[in-house]
């Protein structure tokens, strides 16, 4: 009797969905802009570089659970709760991650790209993770490095920068705690290597923590980190439409050492920005900076593409000082890191111009 139940509730809800993403494709793309709108009012971030049906079907989603059919009303929540603005913009968000995400190409990329960093004469390296959300893709990398570390004796230092718009999920992050559930992707001897069980949940220890630094950061719209090894984005370009794609690769290309590599996430792919990337392992979805491309983008006179794809953003051919992030995503000055002490903004001359020397 209660599966019966269900069956009806979930037949309802199914139909409910239907209803209000049918009634928003019906009502063209101005309906989505009226309620991206109001999300970039609420917090500086807009979505309209992002693909329109993922969007819909989250905005489809909110519809049903608020029992709503028609976006005019739905358009009116949205004015009267802030509460459902934040709602909708953590359903756009897609957070879904986990320590060691597709484990299998976690060694392609301990035998591809980490272990033939060492062989470069440099005095430490650096990996950027944008859209890290909660910061397990980030630790998951800490781990390897640290075993990689322990097993070669190479005692060079690491620094790994995971950067989402997610305030909420950096937080948890930066806290580097996790429950039981969510460290199920760890074997038991990474488990007991990596982390310390912390009353009903487990946290990261120390020495990685303090590998790791957290901060805020809009690929769309910030500019990028540079004097990169590595640049691990995966599955965050799966959600932003082409010109999106061809807005971030470039700024990869830009923030990467000269042979340095790029990682994607099992859906992703190039697209029409592969002249900056050649391909290193194309199941891994392993890629290595081209060195010969022409730059795609430039930090001093041109930090924008030629297509608009935030609303935010200012008009093409418009110059401004790349170090400058929005204010909306600029980090508390003490929020940045794992680690408790103080570190400076992401977007300091000190942190992007490394002081780590490098001879390839
Ligand atoms: C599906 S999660 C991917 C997490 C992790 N990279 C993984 O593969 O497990 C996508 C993340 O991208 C973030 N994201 C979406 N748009 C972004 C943007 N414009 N700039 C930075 N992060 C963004 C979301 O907040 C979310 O945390």
């Amino acid at each position: 009797m209660p599966a019966r139940i269900l069956d009806i509730v979930d037949h309802r809800r199914d139909l409910e969905e239907r209803v209000g993403r049918d009634h928003l494709l019906e009502q063209n793309e101005a309906q989505l802009g009226d309620v991206l709108g109001r999300l970039e009012e609420e917090a500086g971030n807009s979505f309209s570089g992002y693909k329109p049906g993922t969007l819909i079907r989250r905005i489809a989603r909110r519809m049903s659970l608020l029992r709503q059919s028609s976006i005019e009303g739905y358009l009116r929540t949205l004015d009267q709760k802030p509460e459902e603005r934040q709602l909708l913009m953590q359903d756009f968000l897609i957070g879904v991650t986990q320590f060691f995400r597709d484990p299998e190409v976690f060694e392609s990329l301990q035998a591809k790209v980490l272990r033939p960093l060492l062989d470069i004469d440099q005095s430490g390296f650096r990996i950027w993770v944008p859209g890290c959300s909660t910061g397990e893709e980030v630790f998951s990398l800490a781990i390897l490095v640290a075993e990689m570390r322990q097993s070669t004796g190479d005692t060079r230092p690491w620094k790994i920068f995971g950067t989402d718009i997610d305030i909420d999920a950096l937080r948890q992050a930066r806290s580097g705690r996790y429950t039981e559930a969510s460290i199920e992707g760890l074997t038991e001897e990474r488990r007991e290597k990596s982390l310390a069980a912390a009353g009903a949940v487990w946290q990261v220890n120390s020495e990685l923590r303090e590998m790791c630094v957290f901060a805020p950061h809009n690929l769309l719209q910030d500019p990028p980190f540079s004097k990169l090894d590595l640049v691990s984005c995966r599955n965050v370009m799966i959600y932003l439409n082409a010109d999106s794609q061809e807005t971030i690769l470039p700024r990869f290309h830009y923030g990467l050492n000269p042979g340095g590599f790029l990682w994607l996430g099992p859906s992703e792919t190039l697209g029409r920005s592969e002249r900056y990337f050649r391909t290193l392992d194309r199941p891994s979805r392993l890629f290595q900076r081209d060195d010969q491309a022409p730059p795609g983008f430039s930090a001093i006179s041109h930090s924008l593409p030629q297509h608009s794809v935030t609303g935010s953003r200012p008009p093409s051919g418009s110059r401004r000082r790349t170090p400058d992030p929005p204010t909306a995503w600029r980090p508390r000055p003490n929020s940045s890191s794992c680690s408790t002490a103080p570190r400076p903004s992401p977007w300091s001359t000190a942190m992007m111009r490394s002081s780590m020397s490098r001879r390839r």
